[in-house]
């Protein structure tokens, strides 16, 4: 067994879970990145360099969770944090009139029950470490714009799925949940091509919109000792939109 902790990200190929692993490197975790992405995932793994390993996986097959964390077993002999970021990112998902049974499951499925089903098979090995779990949720879970029920009817039931499991596991395992805002998850060359507007960023209390690196820095902090009397909550990491009082003039 490795003497370096191990976590595992889903949807680590790019975007927000990409930054959670890169932090985590930083801070000397051994990482697995999964994702259904498999070129993706190669690339970004590359990118990390040899304290990363690639997983495919796509989170709503439970066999495929299974294999993996056996093999984690098996290689690393041990898993001390899980994060949940794997997920359909687009919430617009038309007008629920005409939204699909299918369409509604899709988003259920990734977001929600992927996190369970992830959160199931890997606690037999988190619980052998006393480790540390964290859901990235949305802040959709708390407020909405028109037609995006599904994905946040996915993102509050993690939410719930949060509490209800940090007193289930508790107190082997922690489970937080981390609430993102606006995340501009864009390559750094779009970035440059397409800046956002002054305004896109000057209507947070924060004065920015936010970077994958936000949310990495709050994970990175919850799977820490530092947070050992911390499981359960949710937190929001928006620069402050969900405080501002907006009412059209
Ligand atoms: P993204 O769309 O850039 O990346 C998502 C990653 O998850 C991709 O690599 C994709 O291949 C992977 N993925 C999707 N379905 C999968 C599956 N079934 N199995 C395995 N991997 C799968 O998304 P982004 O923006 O980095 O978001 C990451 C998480 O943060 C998502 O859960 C999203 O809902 C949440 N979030 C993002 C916000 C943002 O502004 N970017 C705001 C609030 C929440």
């Amino acid at each position: 067994m490795t003497d370096t902790p191990v976590a595992l990200v889903t949807g680590a190929a790019r975007g927000i879970g990409f930054g959670i692993a890169q932090r985590l490197i930083l801070d000397g975790w051994r990482v697995i990145l999964a994702d259904r992405d498999a070129a993706g995932v190669r690339s970004a793994t590359d990118h990390l360099g040899p304290a990363a390993d690639a997983a495919i996986l796509d989170v709503r097959d439970e066999s495929g969770i299974r294999a993996l964390l056996a093999q984690v077993r098996q290689h690393q002999g041990r898993l001390d944090a899980l994060i949940n970021n794997a997920g359909i990112s687009d919430p617009h998902c038309g007008p629920v009139e005409s939204l699909g049974l299918e369409d509604w499951n899709r988003w259920l499925a990734t977001n929600l029950t992927g996190a369970f089903l992830m959160c199931k098979h890997a606690l037999p090995l988190l619980r052998k470490q006393r480790g540390a779990i964290v859901n990235i949720g949305s802040t959709r879970a708390l407020q909405s714009e028109p037609d995006t029920e599904a994905y946040a009817a996915s993102k509050g039931g993690l939410v719930a799925f949060t509490h209800a499991l940090s007193v289930s596991v508790g107190p082997e395992v922690r489970v937080n949940c981390i609430n993102p805002g606006w995340i501009d998850t864009r390559p750094a060359s779009t970035k440059k091509a397409e800046p956002l507007r002054e305004l896109d960023h000057q209507q947070h209390p924060a004065g920015r919109v936010g970077e994958p690196a936000d949310i990495a820095a709050l994970a990175a902090f919850l799977l820490g000792p530092q947070a050992g009397f911390i499981t359960g909550q949710a937190w929001t990491v928006d620069g402050g939109m969900t405080k501002r009082m907006i009412y059209a003039d």
